[in-house]
Order: C-alpha cells, then sequence, then structure tokens
C-alpha cells in the first residue's frame, strides 16, 4: 500500500495544463437505489469536467497538451471516428492553448457525414478534418493502422513550418509523440479523487463501472484500486473489442503507467475485469436495450448518458444487477465518461426504439 500524498506526489511530477474543472461531483442515485433495494448505487460526473461538453479526455488531455507544450508543437494531429469524443475535446484544448488541431475521420457507411453531434462542434471549433471512409471500423486504431494518414498530414505540416505532435488515439496507448501513458495517469488520478470522496461519506467503494474503450479509464482506475483500496473491482463494459482484446490494452497500458510512476506491483490478468457480452452489433450500433438504458437513467435521475459508450455501460450494470453479479448491500459507482453530444446524431434511432412520436 502506498499512502494517499505519496501517490499525489508522484502524480504531480507530470507536467500539466489547468482545463477541467475538479473534482467532478459524486452523488447517490437514489431513485435506482430504491428500486434495486440490495444495492447502493452513487454516479461519478467526469461527463461535468467542463470544457467543450466534458468526458474523460479533458483530464487526460491536461497531461497531454502540457506534453505538447513541452515538446514544443505548435500543431496537434489526431485520429478516430466521425463521432469522437477524443477529438472534440482534443480539438477545443487545442484551441485554448493556441495550437492547431488536425483531425483524421474515419467514417463508416452507416454514420452520417452531416455536421451534428460532435461532428460539428469539430466544425464550430474549426479543427483541420480529413474524412476517410471505411468499410469497417476498427474503434481502437493503433498508429500502426492509420500509419499512411498520419505520415502524410505530418509532411505537409512539416512543409507548413510547423512542428507536429501525434496524439494516440483517446491519449491512451504509449505511441507517437506520446512516451509516457499519459491518459492512465490522469484516471490513476480519479481513483483518488473518488476515493478521497467516498472517504469522506464513509462509503468504502466495492464496483466501479466504466465504459472501456481505448483502455487508458481503466487501466489508471486498476492501478489506484490495487493501490489504495484493493478490494474495489473496476468493471469494465467493452464498446469496441472482444474482452481478450481489451484485455491485452488495459493490460500494456497498465505495465507502461507503472513503470512511469516507478511502482513496482503484479496486475494479474484476472483483476481486469472486462465484458464484452454487451458489444452486440458493435461500435457505435445503439441498440434497443441501450437506448433504453439511456431513457431509463434520463427518467430516473434527469441524467443524460451516450449512445457509443455509456449507454452501453449502464445497460451492461443493469444486466449484471439482474443476474446477480453483485453482492448483497454493495456500494456501485457508476462513473459516467460523458459523451452527450453524440446523442443528436441518433435521433431516428432513439425514436424508434423508444417509440416516440411528436402528438
Ligand atoms: C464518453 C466516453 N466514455 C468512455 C470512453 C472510453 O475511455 P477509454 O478510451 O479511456 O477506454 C470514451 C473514449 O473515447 C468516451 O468518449
Amino acid at each position: 500500500m502506498i499512502s494517499i500524498q505519496d501517490l499525489k506526489n508522484k502524480i504531480k511530477k507530470f507536467p500539466r495544463v489547468k482545463l477541467s474543472f475538479l473534482p467532478t461531483p459524486f452523488e447517490k442515485l437514489n431513485n435506482l437505489s430504491a428500486m434495486f433495494k440490495y444495492y447502493n448505487i452513487f454516479i461519478k460526473r467526469d461527463d461535468q469536467t467542463g470544457l467543450a461538453f466534458g468526458g474523460n479526455k479533458t483530464r487526460k488531455l491536461e497531461f497531454i497538451m502540457a506534453d505538447v507544450l513541452h515538446q514544443k508543437a505548435n500543431c496537434v494531429i489526431t485520429w478516430a471516428g466521425v463521432q469522437s469524443n477524443w477529438c472534440r475535446q482534443l480539438t477545443a484544448a487545442a484551441k485554448k492553448l493556441k495550437i492547431k488541431p488536425v483531425l483524421l475521420l474515419f467514417k463508416k457507411p452507416a454514420f452520417s457525414k452531416e455536421y451534428d453531434g460532435n461532428l460539428l462542434l469539430d466544425l464550430i471549433l474549426d479543427a483541420e478534418i480529413k474524412i476517410i471512409e471505411v468499410e469497417k471500423e476498427k474503434k481502437t486504431m493503433e498508429l500502426s493502422d492509420v500509419k499512411d494518414f498520419v505520415e502524410e498530414i505530418v509532411k505537409k505540416e512539416k512543409q507548413k513550418g510547423n512542428t507536429p505532435y501525434i496524439a494516440p488515439i483517446g491519449g491512451s496507448l504509449v505511441e507517437g509523440s506520446m512516451s509516457v501513458p499519459l491518459g492512465a495517469i490522469a484516471y490513476l488520478e480519479v481513483f483518488l479523487e473518488l476515493y478521497e470522496q467516498t472517504m469522506a461519506e464513509k462509503i468504502k467503494i466495492d464496483s466501479v463501472i466504466i465504459a472501456t474503450g481505448s483502455g487508458s479509464t481503466q487501466a489508471g482506475l486498476i492501478i489506484g484500486a490495487k493501490l489504495l483500496s484493493p478490494w474495489t473491482r473496476i468493471v469494465g463494459i467493452c464498446v469496441s473489442e472482444d474482452k481478450e482484446t481489451m484485455r491485452k490494452y488495459v493490460k500494456n497500458i497498465i505495465e507502461h503507467t507503472l513503470s512511469a510512476i516507478n511502482i513496482k506491483e503484479k496486475i494479474e490478468d484476472k483483476e481486469i475485469i472486462v465484458f464484452d457480452d454487451y458489444l452486440k452489433e458493435g461500435y457505435g450500433v445503439l441498440n434497443q436495450e441501450v437506448a433504453q438504458a439511456i431513457a431509463f437513467l434520463a427518467r430516473e435521475e434527469g441524467i443524460f448518458l451516450d449512445p457509443v459508450y455509456t449507454g452501453k455501460a449502464m445497460a451492461g450494470m443493469l444486466d449484471l444487477i439482474k443476474n446477480g453479479y453483485f453482492r448483497e448491500g454493495e456500494n456501485i459507482v457508476f462513473l459516467h465518461t460523458g459523451g452527450t453530444p453524440a446523442l443528436f446524431p441518433y435521433r431516428e434511432k432513439f425514436i424508434s426504439f423508444l417509440k416516440k412520436k411528436l402528438g
């Protein structure tokens, strides 16, 4: 075990720029807890980090943008799907710091190219955008998957006299210009923040439920739990990859992070808890259960989730509750990681799944 102060000191060693409003709120979901009476259900609102509609990426970007500044780059290049929350938050952070954002956005035929949701926000923020049409989108695109496109942009930016920084998708894997897993460092700090919030209310956290995509949110939380609260399970609901692939990503980020903070700790595969049962039709496809889970939380607690990540995580949590995964009396924390601007491009699906029509 390490003391809270020692862990804080380790995190302090990484330069950062302020972009978020922290700590984010933590509260009990009273209606859900009353409904599922054997459990206490809480929410941690990382959708409220503040910058450009918030979300988990703002915290990661505090460290990543400090690295961009440190490397004296004046242009930041990244990639993801057209409705990427990561790209929207990165663009906003870059703009605030007077750095040029360049986005490589991959679009499947089923996705609209209309300026809506995150893509509309990217346009308003004035990111430089290149859209690539693809048949199938692998969500956790590593740099090796997009290398040729990125190299072309790097070359063009250098010709213009710019110094580019290549930021990996989701701020997760150690690749491109990022030599330290800064995204996971940010989420190690989130566990600390949550731990202090729950300690203040004398709550012991049994389980934390999250959507897991590129892996650093889960990796950081797992390390935090292992060091401060080893009884806490960090339960990742896969949104894009199967559980073996996801576990491999998370494990890799954990190893890099432990080495970056100079802690010798062994995290076993079985401690990386991931469920891929809710992946269903795949990344970004809204189905009936997810639409209903989103409507359920909105109607019970007045909180909006998103269709790609947190909606799936909520559908997963509700199913795990139904199937008796949690022990009686557990304190369960749902981590809301943001993504709500992506609700709007899914309007037709919501109307059809929720059978709603204007009167
Ligand atoms: C809203 C939202 N939640 C969760 C995640 C997953 O976080 P991570 O990529 O760290 O696994 C993402 C990633 O894009 C996201 O946008």
